[in-house]
């Protein structure tokens, strides 16, 4: 007699259950990186930008600067970086092996790292001090100490 009403319940809070997600994919931007460029995580070292990891200057473009990072198990390359306060820079990230965060503590930066993936942000640097980046995804033995810098001068 009660099936009827556990079925309902239960494809009701199945429902809900997709809304949510559905709504925080969309428009909390909780997205997984842009599926547009796809690179070979073995050839990571050779590929542009990817070859030459850090902060580099770039003309002719809506932000200052690039900021490349390449995450492994269990760091990030760079491990300390130098902003100047007030750049807009656009960070790009990919990983070597297995999944990752990159989060800028005290930010919205919040990226999922993948392997074969590209993930972007761009955002302005507007506080002096220093900020700490970590990953927010459990990528092994080594996941806490995974941990890399933005110093803004
Ligand atoms: Cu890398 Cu957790």
């Amino acid at each position: 007699k009660f099936e009827k009403l556990w079925l309902i319940f239960g494809i009701g809070s199945l429902l809900v259950f997709l809304t949510v997600l559905g709504v925080s994919a969309f428009y909390m931007g909780n997205q997984p990186p842009s599926c547009l460029t796809t690179i070979d995580p073995e050839k990571i070292d050779k590929t542009k930008p990817f070859d030459k990891p850090g902060l580099h200057k770039i003309e002719g473009q809506d932000w200052d600067y690039e900021l490349v990072f390449v995450a492994q198990a269990f760091a990030y390359n760079p491990g300390k970086v130098e902003i100047p306060k007030g750049s807009k820079v656009k960070i790009i990230a990919t990983t070597k092996d297995v999944i990752h965060g990159l989060e800028v503590a005290g930010t919205n930066i919040n990226m999922m790292l993948e392997p074969g993936f590209v993930s972007e942000k761009v955002a302005t640097f507007n506080k002096n001090g220093e900020f700490l980046i970590l990953c927010n995804e459990y990528c092994g033995a080594g996941h806490h100490m995974m941990n890399s810098r933005i110093e803004v001068v």
